[in-house]
């Protein structure tokens, strides 16, 4: 059966917990193979990104594979040709996809009309590969992550909602603020209560942030919504993560971002250079990460 990797969901509990072992171990000897031997992933990005595409590339390069960088303005996709012609074109040739696109349906269409997996490298719903390896940063610090406060501040978006999903399968207690309009996806929420996660929503992020060991924010205008900053900014008034902030949460609180961040609005430059501030192990663990995806995704059960 083919695997995708479109959101955490797909992979079920153990293999969330197994692939953070074994993103741990790939990062500890720094391992090398040769499993993609003469393999090619097919990388299709419609939107930007410096960590992502290059963590996967050195990720696919070290375990013996070779990527295809491709844009639709590059490609007969910006001419109007269908994603799901696309799908199955590109199943012909290559053996993997790495998607960055805007809907979630795209890559639900890709894995449907393709017949190769398809690795979801961001949507407008969920980043399920940036919070596999920021739950490796927290593992790495925290390794049960038991009786773990970990906070988001923020917009209720793509990493917010990876995250909901995350706490299905982790035992650690999720402290969301969101200012009013911008929660997380209403459905995703509830099915994750529903399955157990430890949840909490407020409107006040000061709420959120008490005795949180992991402090977590974004920008407040994702890729795509860059008409809406000025409109946002205003919403998102009183969320900047400062030192005043991070007061708040626990003595030993740790800061995570994603990045790219904006300095002075989501998080100040003192907090974001901070000695709090785990943003670039953060950055490191996607390309470790990355690897124990495709490791994953290319070894049948
Ligand atoms: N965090 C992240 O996905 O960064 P890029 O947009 O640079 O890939
Ligand atoms: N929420 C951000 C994440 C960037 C990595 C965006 O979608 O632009």
């Amino acid at each position: 059966m083919t695997k995708h990797f479109t959101r955490i969901r797909d992979l079920g509990c153990q293999a969330a917990h197994d692939l953070i072992a074994r993103a741990k171990e790939m990062k500890d000897t720094d391992y090398r193979s040769e499993l993609l031997d003469g393999k090619t992933a097919i990388m299709l990005f419609e939107k930007a990104s410096t960590r992502t595409r290059v963590s996967f590339e050195t990720a696919v390069y070290h375990l013996g594979g070779k990527t295809i960088f491709m844009t639709p303005a590059e490609s007969q996709l910006g001419r109007s040709e269908p994603l799901k012609d696309t799908a199955r074109v590109l199943s012909r040739y290559n053996d993997c996809m790495i998607v960055r696109t805007f809907g979630q349906e795209n890559i639900e269409q890709l894995a449907h009309y393709g017949d190769i997996p398809v690795v979801n490298a961001l949507t407008d719903q969920g980043h399920p590969c940036q919070i596999m390896s920021d739950l490796l940063t927290i593992h790495e610090r925290t390794p049960n992550f038991d009786a773990v406060r970990v906070a988001w501040i923020g917009d209720g978006n793509n990493m917010a909602n990876s995250w909901i999903e995350a706490a299905m399968y982790f035992p650690f207690e999720l402290f969301m603020a969101f200012p009013e309009g911008y929660e997380p996806d209403k459905e995703l929420l509830t099915f994750a209560l529903q399955a157990g996660a430890k949840i909490f929503c407020t409107h006040e992020p000061e709420l959120a942030l008490e005795g949180a060991h992991y402090v977590n924010t974004d920008v407040w205008a994702s890729m795509g919504q860059e008409e809406e900053q000025k409109r946002r900014e205003k919403a998102f008034a009183g969320y900047m993560i400062d030192e005043k902030m991070m007061a708040l949460a626990h003595p030993d609180a740790k800061f995570m971002h994603c990045l790219p961040a904006h300095r002075g609005e989501e998080v100040s430059e003192e907090v974001l250079e901070g000695p709090a501030s785990i943003v670039w192990d953060q950055a490191e663990n996607r390309l470790h990460m990355q690897k124990a995806i495709l490791e994953w995704i290319f070894t049948a059960e």
